[in-house]
Order: C-alpha cells, then sequence, then structure tokens
C-alpha cells in the first residue's frame, strides 16, 4: 500500500499535464525511422487520432523534451505509439532510432494537438489528405480511425517520398488500399524514384494535386476534410492547390513539425510590429499556484519562469506544440509564432508562452 501511494507520487511529481509510459516494442519502418510502440498505462492513455505526446529524456545530463505525432488510432491500436525519423544531427531522434530498447520507462507529457476530427457514423466525408515524409504519422491515425468509425467516408491520400524505400507504413497502407478498394485511394509521389518507378514523380506541384481531386471528387459525399502533414513545401502546395478549387481555409487542418521562430522574430521587428524590449514584472498561475518574476528585457514568459524553476509546461519551445499554452488575463503580449493555436484559440486569449514576450504590464497569464 505504501509503495503504491509512493509511486503515484512520483508518476505525478511534474503536476497533471505529464505521466510516463513504458516502451513495449520498437519497429523499424525504414532504414532511418521507427515506431516505437507504448504499454497501455492504466487507465488508458486518453488521446486523439492525429494528436502528438511529448516526450521527456535525460540525455548528456541535460533534460530534453520533443513532441511525436502518435500514429496510432485509440480506436483500433490496443497500443498507443509515436513514429521518429532520424534527423541528421538530431539529439534526441537519433537516440530513439538507435538505442531505445522494450521495457524503458519515458516520461511524457500527455497528447495534445488540434490535428484531429470527431468521427460519426453517419458521416459521409471525403477525407483529403496530402502527407510528406514522416508527415504520415499523425494521418495515419487518422486514416485508421475512418475506417472504423465512418463506414461512408472514404480517404484520398497523396502521399510524398524521397524514395521508394523511404515511404514509412508502406505495408500497412497497401493493405488497407487492398481491404477498402473503393474507401481508400492512394497515390504516391517520389522526388528521386528509380528507373521502374511508374506513379507520380519529381516535385509535388498545384497541378499534380487538383488532377488527383478532379478525377477523385465523389459525388454525393458531405464536404471535404483536408489535412496535410510534412515539409513546408509539400502543405503550401497542398493548400494552395485546396485553396484553389475554392476551399475555405477554415476546412484545412495542417500540422507543423518546424518553425524558424528567430528568423520570424527578426522579420517582425524589421516591420515595426514587436513593441520595445524592457524588463517587465508578471503574474503566471501554473496549476492553481500563483508566481510573480520578472520577464528580463529579450526573454520569453516561458524562459524567465524556466529560470526561476517554476514548474511551466512546455516542449517544442518553437509555438507549434502547444504544451505551454496560456490564457491571457490581462495585458498585452507580442506572440511571434502562433501556428500551434487555432483561431478560436487566439480570439479567446490564449498565448503560448514560449513564443511571446511582455508588450505591456499588469499581465496575468493562466495555465490550466
Ligand atoms: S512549447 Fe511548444 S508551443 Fe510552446
Amino acid at each position: 500500500m505504501f509503495n503504491l501511494f509512493k509511486k503515484k507520487k512520483e508518476d505525478n511529481k511534474r503536476g497533471d499535464h505529464y505521466m510516463s509510459l513504458k516502451v513495449r516494442e520498437v519497429v523499424k519502418e525504414t532504414s532511418d525511422t521507427v515506431t516505437i510502440y507504448f504499454e497501455q498505462p492504466e487507465p488508458y492513455l486518453d488521446y486523439k487520432p492525429g494528436q502528438y505526446i511529448s516526450l521527456i529524456l535525460e540525455l548528456g545530463g541535460k533534460e530534453v523534451r520533443r513532441s511525436y505525432s502518435l500514429c496510432t488510432s485509440p480506436f483500433t491500436d490496443p497500443h498507443p505509439g509515436i513514429t521518429v525519423k532520424r534527423v541528421k544531427g538530431g539529439l534526441v531522434s537519433n537516440y530513439l532510432n538507435e538505442q531505445i530498447r522494450p521495457g524503458k520507462t519515458i516520461e511524457i507529457m500527455k497528447p495534445l494537438g488540434h490535428f484531429t476530427t470527431e468521427f460519426h457514423s453517419k458521416n459521409k466525408n471525403h477525407f483529403v489528405m496530402v502527407a510528406g515524409g514522416s508527415g504520415i504519422t499523425p494521418i495515419m491515425g487518422i486514416i485508421k480511425s475512418v475506417f472504423v468509425n465512418e463506414p461512408e467516408s472514404k480517404v484520398t491520400l497523396i502521399y510524398c517520398s524521397r524514395s521508394e524505400d523511404q515511404i514509412i507504413f508502406k505495408k500497412q497502407l497497401d493493405a488497407f488500399e487492398s481491404k477498402y478498394p473503393d474507401r481508400l485511394k492512394i497515390f504516391h509521389n517520389i522526388s528521386q524514384p528509380s528507373s521502374g518507378w511508374t506513379g507520380l514523380k519529381g516535385r509535388l506541384d498545384v497541378e499534380k494535386v487538383k488532377t488527383i481531386l478532379n478525377e477523385n471528387n465523389y459525388p454525393g459525399l458531405d464536404t471535404p476534410k483536408f489535412f496535410t502533414c510534412g515539409p513546408d513545401g509539400v502543405m503550401d502546395t497542398a493548400i494552395s492547390a485546396f485553396e484553389s478549387i475554392g476551399f475555405n481555409k477554415k476546412s484545412i487542418f495542417k500540422e507543423s513539425f518546424f518553425s524558424d521562430i528567430h528568423a520570424k522574430e527578426e522579420t517582425l521587428k524589421s516591420e515595426g510590429k514587436l513593441s520595445p524590449e524592457l524588463t517587465r514584472e508578471i503574474e503566471v498561475t501554473v496549476e492553481g499556484q500563483s508566481y510573480s518574476f520578472e520577464v528580463p528585457a529579450g526573454k520569453t514568459i516561458l524562459e524567465a519562469g524556466l529560470d526561476k524553476d517554476i514548474n511551466m509546461p512546455y516542449s517544442c519551445q518553437s509555438g507549434l506544440c502547444t504544451a505551454c499554452r496560456g490564457k491571457l488575463i490581462s495585458g498585452k503580449v507580442d506572440m511571434i509564432e502562433d501556428a500551434g493555436l487555432s483561431e478560436s484559440e487566439i480570439a479567446a486569449g490564449y498565448i503560448l508562452c514560449c513564443s511571446s514576450k511582455p508588450a505591456s504590464s499588469d499581465i496575468k497569464i493562466v495555465i490550466e
């Protein structure tokens, strides 16, 4: 009894946003990509298809955090999993590709993210998905969920990879296509194909996307739902194509894995859109506990809070993952990157502490 109590306390030592998962299995998907499946915790991991978790690891004597999308579906997969592609020189992605083994326990931040949707058995949707490289990961979780939850919905997937052997989940995707021939159409676009490749090749462009969509529009279905995830070039092409055929930005879900927040800040500065940098006293409430501290000129609210050892949640530190989301109760901030937030969240006063700097006095933020 005593041990149980102690364990629970240790698990939650950082707060309600955190938990631990034990690695169950590591599956090699391609030469530079693995899927890591976790044991189901008790109670089961609560997530929506397309969401991500943030891993917190101790590497080289330092705590590092990285966010990875779940490739699994809570509706079909008994064990939650993330897919990790090796990044050249990337500390965490290389560690996860080379060294992670079953049995290891990893601390995580609980699932987050808006790259998801609600499912209903009566829906007749056309899911149009455009993925590039490891951007297939959250899309995979959504595709699996569509097939079991919406028997009348269809999926068109355009998937860009560098070469045939870099196609992640190739076998699973082939199996889905055979199982659901009338409901799933997959178009692989290979940028550097072998001589025998007969499918789409080269860079994805707007015309290719439009041609595929024109040939695969399913009359009688409800409004399409667009999802795109991958490198900026792939997502920008997909969005231009979606918009050029008359679809509204609001029906497009986009998941970014990369943001150059420093370059963005320089651009905003040169356009005169940022307030003068001054040291400001602010108040932040984290899980019911309030802290007043100074944010030195030039620092973000998250940086200043972490310098004071305040247990503020965070992961990507580049305005994408929303782990650091808080609600601005009073005052004004300059938010350099808001890509992780939806329009309605911004309208409701939510900010990302990792990309926000104080722009007035009287700042109060609540992080739930
Ligand atoms: S830490 Fe990821 S958005 Fe702030």
